[in-house]
Parts: structure tokens; C-alpha cells; sequence
């Protein structure tokens, strides 16, 4: 049974606001099956994690997309041209954002969108030391949601936003094409999208990326509940929980869950939240895509594929996306 028990909450304006993040949990713990949103595995110890994920030997996606970079990053910054205000969405670490702009023609300016503060501070500091001259302008901000880009110090002939890590694939198709819709609209008629997309491939090896032997990924997918315990004071065992990801051929995705490995019931706020052996929370989806696949969902956002670069072993690819009525034939 999957009982939520009442605790008084309800979504009407009765109630005084709560805490954003224990209505999250207990919302998501509420559905069936039960889901928890991706981005709450992103506190410090979360980022620090995922950076760890990237090392290990079986995580090819960040190597793949360096050695790309490393091939490839003149030959894109040529397909950008001059003068371009590149606009980073989730900064991230910004390895592979500066093997762009070393490459890139008298950009204007550099964005960073990123939700949580250390990781923009951190992005925003490193590139500013290597780029002296560049102007940077980070947003702390959802990049989901609809942006108000700051202004940028002059006239920029075009808007690129680059999207790298394959983050893409962390959206269902839907979604996806609606976050390409939004860019679409902000980067205006003469802008593109540089968005790193992860290949469809053998699926053990896939299914090996997000099953690192030395269990750094199960530790990051756990580390949400431990992150859940402390901020809003839910009870999870985390020894009592295991972390899952399988590759679902038909969907061409990786599904990562996280499994309760017993009958148990855990408390979220005032609510009791009952767990069968086996039931699991979704966590995260990784879609794969081939260059068709990515090219059609592309083009039900408006968009078409103009440049599409891939690493030596054909792994990762790097596309460049513009309006579908600007291509250049
Ligand atoms: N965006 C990354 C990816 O899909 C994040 C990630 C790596 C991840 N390993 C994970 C997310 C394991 C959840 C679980 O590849």
C-alpha cells in the first residue's frame, strides 16, 4: 500500500506557505509509482559527487565530450562566428566551456545560468582569471524557466546557447522539446543552440556508465535521501535503500531509481510514507538519442540541426541548432 497519511496539508490558501522542499518530497512520495525530482541530488556533497562520477572509468559521456572538444572546438567556434554572446546553461565546472572559448572569434560576452550559487561563483572565478578581458555575467537562475538576460556590454551578432553534458537527455521527449522552444524564443531569429547529446550504443556499456564498480553513482543517487534527512528531517535509512539503473531499450533511456530493499515506513514532515520491498522512487532519466532521433525532436521544437560533431569513437556528439526556416542551404 502506498499510504500517505493526511498531515493537514493541502494545496489551498488556507494553509500558511511551507517548506518548499518537504511539500516537494511529500508530493512526489504521493504519486504512484513514486517519483523524486533529479535536481535534488545537486547540494555540495551531490556536485561534489558528480564530479567524482565524471572520473570514473566507466562514466565515458564527460571524457567523450572532452576529447570532442579537444578535436572539434576550433571547428565549432568557426560555426559560431564572430562577435557571439555565449549564454551557458547549468555551468557546471566549465572545463568545456573554456576549450570553447579559446577557440571563439571576439565574444561579447559569457553567461552563466546556474541554479545553485557555489558551483556559478566557483565557474565564474576560474573563467574570469582565464579570460581577463572577456565580460562575464552569471544568472543565478533556473534555466528552465523563463530567463531575463542581463544586458550584454555591446552589440552581439548573435546569441549561442550552449548546453553541454548531455543535461538534454534528462528530459522526457516532451519537456525536452519544450525547453528547446523556450531557447528558441530567447536567442531570437539569428541565434543557435550548441547542445551535447549522448549516442545511442551498446547498451551494457551504457548501462556500465551508471553502474560504476566503485559505487560513486549509487552514493550520489543515495546521497538525495541523506540530503532529504537533513533539510527537511525525514527518517530514510539509507543502508535500506540501494541505487538502480537499467537501460530501457524501448525507450532508448537510462531509468535510475532508487529500490527499497525492505517493507518500511518513513516519515517525511508530519506524514508516514509506506514503502513495499522492492517499490521504487524514480529519480532520473538519461535518454540516448541517435543523430535522427535528436534531429527529429529538434525539429518539432522549431529547430534544425545545422553542424553535428562527434569524439573519434562516435560516443558523444556536440549539435549545432538554429531555426528551421535560417538554415543555410
Ligand atoms: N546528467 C548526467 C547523466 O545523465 C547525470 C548523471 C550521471 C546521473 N550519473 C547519474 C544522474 C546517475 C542520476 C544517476 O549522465
Amino acid at each position: 500500500m502506498n499510504t500517505m497519511q493526511p498531515c493537514g496539508i493541502e494545496d489551498d490558501d488556507r494553509q500558511p506557505p511551507m517548506n518548499g522542499l518537504l511539500e516537494i518530497a511529500q508530493r512526489g512520495l504521493g504519486l504512484k509509482p513514486k517519483r523524486l525530482p533529479s535536481w535534488l541530488f545537486y547540494d555540495e556533497r551531490g556536485s561534489a559527487l558528480f564530479e567524482e562520477i565524471c572520473e570514473q572509468p566507466e562514466y565515458y559521456l564527460t571524457r567523450r565530450e572532452i576529447a570532442l572538444m579537444d578535436e572539434h572546438a576550433a571547428s565549432i567556434a568557426d560555426s559560431l562566428g564572430s562577435d557571439v554572446r555565449l549564454v551557458e546553461y547549468g555551468s557546471g565546472n566549465a572545463r568545456k566551456t573554456s576549450q570553447l572559448l579559446r577557440q571563439m572569434h571576439a565574444p561579447v560576452a559569457y553567461v552563466p545560468v546556474e541554479i545553485s550559487p557555489e558551483p556559478l561563483h566557483q565557474s565564474v572565478e576560474r573563467l574570469a582569471r582565464e579570460f581577463p578581458s572577456l565580460p562575464v555575467q552569471p544568472l543565478c537562475a533556473d534555466f528552465s524557466k523563463s530567463l531575463r538576460l542581463p544586458i550584454p556590454p555591446r552589440a552581439s551578432r548573435r546569441t549561442v546557447v550552449y548546453f553541454p553534458g548531455s543535461t538534454i537527455g534528462n528530459f522526457e521527449s516532451r519537456e525536452a522539446v519544450a525547453l528547446l522552444r523556450k531557447i528558441r524564443n530567447e536567442m531570437g531569429d539569428a541565434g543557435g543552440i550548441l547542445v551535447g547529446v549522448d549516442l545511442k550504443k551498446d547498451p551494457a556499456v551504457i548501462e556500465a556508465a551508471y553502474n560504476d564498480r566503485a559505487g560513486v553513482t549509487a552514493a550520489f543517487t543515495l546521497n538525495m535521501l541523506a540530503r532529504l534527512n537533513r533539510e527537511i528531517g525525514s527518517d530514510f535509512v539509507l543502508s535500506q535503500f540501494s541505487h538502480r539503473a537499467h537501460y530501457n531499450p524501448m525507450a532508448g533511456r537510462i531509468e535510475t531509481h532508487i529500490v527499497s530493499r525492505c517493507a518500511q515506513q518513513v516519515k517525511i514532515g508530519r506524514a508516514s510514507v509506506a514503502f513495499r520491498e522492492d517499490e521504487a522512487i524514480q529519480v532520473e532519466y538519461s535518454c540516448k538519442y541517435s543523430v535522427e532521433d535528436f534531429a527529429a525532436m529538434a525539429a518539432r521544437a522549431g529547430l534544425a540541426v545545422e553542424r553535428v560533431w562527434m569524439d573519434a569513437k562516435k560516443m558523444f556528439s556536440v549539435q549545432y541548432l538554429v531555426r528551421a526556416s535560417t538554415v543555410a542551404r
